[in-house]
């Protein structure tokens, strides 16, 4: 059985998958995708919800230390893009991490990968056009157009505005027009069955808008993509200029008013708000020159990027004291309570210009790794069906809409935000280790990218243990308080045993530094997320575990050649 589990595809078996030369020209996509639409669809993907609002309870945390935390991330998402890179020049077919782990590891890590990366792109799309929703209704309200309140958001969120509402009325606050909206609304909302009615209907029309765009050609989602990019870099760098003139360095001070761990408080706001370069790595088949061209656009996309955020992250917290963060709409927020308010309207406006982009870029990426699935008999074969005119995933596409746009109609976010950060993680986790695992065999040809070759034999226990001795206080607190400690600890003892034991494995096997390295700073990152999301995430592996046990492996494509 372990043989079996453990079956991996061959690289030269896959390479004509996107060909048609398997599934016949009709499952071809169109080749129309060249470096610049690469970094574009990168950045599509990169800069949305993240930058404009979940930025702002990071800022709260860990004040301007966060723009530190943005440049640890941005390393660690460095390494693994030059992994992605490395991959995607070996095995350029739609499936992203899904596929490197079918030949790497084998098909039931692939699996459990295509199974998390669901949390990537669908759930994680959910807290996209939750965003776009929030900033939306600001944009209609600035004009002067009311939704019913209801009409705007879920259940749990009305119920804790609600009871911040109370909370200060309780104080003896009077009530502001805000303050009477949120009872207003709140009490007028339909009775269903004892229960107040709550649907985010924006959050579900530009799920369907996106979807529909989605379903009708890489073609138009470029030219889309495109323009929404230029848009939105336009306005940020704007505003990054026009905030320098706003900074008052004293905000700089303290730079880490709640130490280290208050900036680690930030991780799964600030990782998120990265999420999104590995997707072009789904476009692969419908790229010009995949072995050239992804690796260049994946860098481009998350160096751009980079500096972006850092300087972003810079004035945010220069311009006000980062006690005042803690709102959604942090970039908004800040140049309104200067008094300039028509920019913060542009930023409401490029707000939602930039979620439109993530969501269509997710929204495409998400039906072509099930459509690589489905080609493997991991899922059912309409998810590899193309549509006959549009060339693009249509069955998929649709299912993908589904599952977006219904959650958003009902869901919060907030957990939303840490599942898509781990799955994410975990994805890349796995495909760093499968760079280890690839065949020595190096890619030739023009322009085809290389990942550098450097002996992490001394080099990474050397880190390891200076990263034990910087952290000797947390180590020895975790251990001498093993069951007292809550549970995140345990993490963090579980992280560092991982990190001996790949320690011990480099010095062994003298692997490769860029590789492990992105392996453990992507697990660090993951264990700082709160532990009960951990917990979402272990239920939505173990259904995925289920479904596969009772469909792909029996189905598998493999599975059935063996026979
Ligand atoms: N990085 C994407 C965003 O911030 C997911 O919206």
């Amino acid at each position: 059985m372990a043989n079996q589990l453990f079956r991996k595809k061959k690289i030269n078996a896959i390479l004509p998958d996107g060909e048609g030369e398997i599934h016949g020209s009709e499952s071809k996509l169109h080749r129309i995708l060249n470096v610049r639409d690469l970094t574009f669809f990168g950045i599509a993907a990169v800069i949305g919800a993240g930058i404009f609002s979940t930025i702002g309870s990071a800022a709260f945390h860990g004040g301007p230390g966060v723009s530190l935390l943005f440049v640890i991330t941005a390393i660690t998402c460095g390494f693994s893009a030059l992994c992605y890179a490395e991959f995607a020049s070996r095995v350029p077919v739609s499936g992203s991490a899904y596929t490197y782990a079918y030949v790497s590891f084998g098909e039931l890590v692939a699996w459990i990968i295509g199974w998390a990366l669901i949390l990537e792109y669908a759930i994680g799309n959910i807290v996209v056009a939750i965003s776009w929703s929030s900033y939306f209704n600001n944009l209609l309200q600035g004009l002067n157009i009311h939704l019913p309140f209801w009409l705007t958001t879920n259940l749990t969120t009305a119920k804790e505005a609600l009871a911040a509402v109370n909370a200060q009325l309780a104080t003896g606050a009077a009530a502001t027009p805000e303050m009477q909206t949120i009872i207003n609304g709140f009490n007028s909302a339909p009775d269903l069955g004892g229960t107040k009615l709550f649907l985010n209907l924006p959050a579900f029309l530009i799920v369907a808008l996106i979807t529909a765009l989605a379903y009708i050609g890489m073609k138009e989602s470029k030219k889309s993509a495109n323009a929404m990019v230029v848009f939105k870099i336009i306005v940020i760098i704007f505003v990054i200029i026009i905030g320098f003139f706003y900074v008052d360095t004293a905000n700089w001070n303290p730079f880490m008013p709640n130490g280290f761990t208050g900036v680690l408080q930030g991780v799964s706001a600030v990782f998120y708000a990265y999420i999104g370069f590995d997707a072009i790595s789904t476009t692969a088949e419908e790229c010009e020159n995949p072995q050239r061209d992804l690796p260049r656009g994946m860098m481009y996309a998350l160096l751009i990027c980079t500096i972006l955020y850092i300087l972003i992250a810079l004035v945010l917290t220069g311009m006000v004291n980062y006690s005042e963060l803690k709102v959604d709409d942090p970039l908004a927020y800040v140049f309104d309570k200067l008094g300039l308010k028509w920019i913060g309207y542009i930023i409401s406006i490029s707000a939602v210009v930039a979620t439109t982009s993530v969501l269509l870029v997710f929204q495409l990426g998400q039906p072509r790794i099930w459509m690589t699935m489905s080609r493997d008999g991991l899922l059912p074969k309409r998810f590899s069906n193309v549509h006959k005119k549009y060339k693009t995933p249509a069955f998929a596409t649709i299912v993908t809409g589904f599952l977006v746009g219904i959650p958003a109609l009902f869901l919060p976010s907030s957990i939303m935000t840490d599942l898509t950060s781990i799955g994410t993680l975990f994805a890349f986790v796995l495909v760093c280790l499968g760079v280890l695992l690839l065949p020595k065999l190096r890619a030739e040809g023009s322009g085809k990218f290389k990942l550098p070759y450097i002996n992490a034999q001394f080099i990474l226990p050397l880190i390891v243990a200076g990263f034990i001795f910087l952290f000797r206080e947390r180590v020895t607190a975790s251990v001498t308080n093993l069951f007292n400690e809550n549970h995140q600890e345990v993490l963090f003892l579980l992280f560092i045993i991982i990190a001996i034991v790949l320690s011990v494995f480099t010095f062994i096997r003298k692997y490769s530094l860029i590789p492990v390295l992105g392996a453990l700073s992507c697990l660090y990152l993951m264990i700082e997320i709160p532990v009960n999301s951990w917990f979402w995430f272990f239920v939505w592996m173990g259904i995925g575990l289920v479904i596969y046990f009772i469909y792909g492996y029996r189905k598998s494509k493999l599975a059935t050649e063996q026979v």
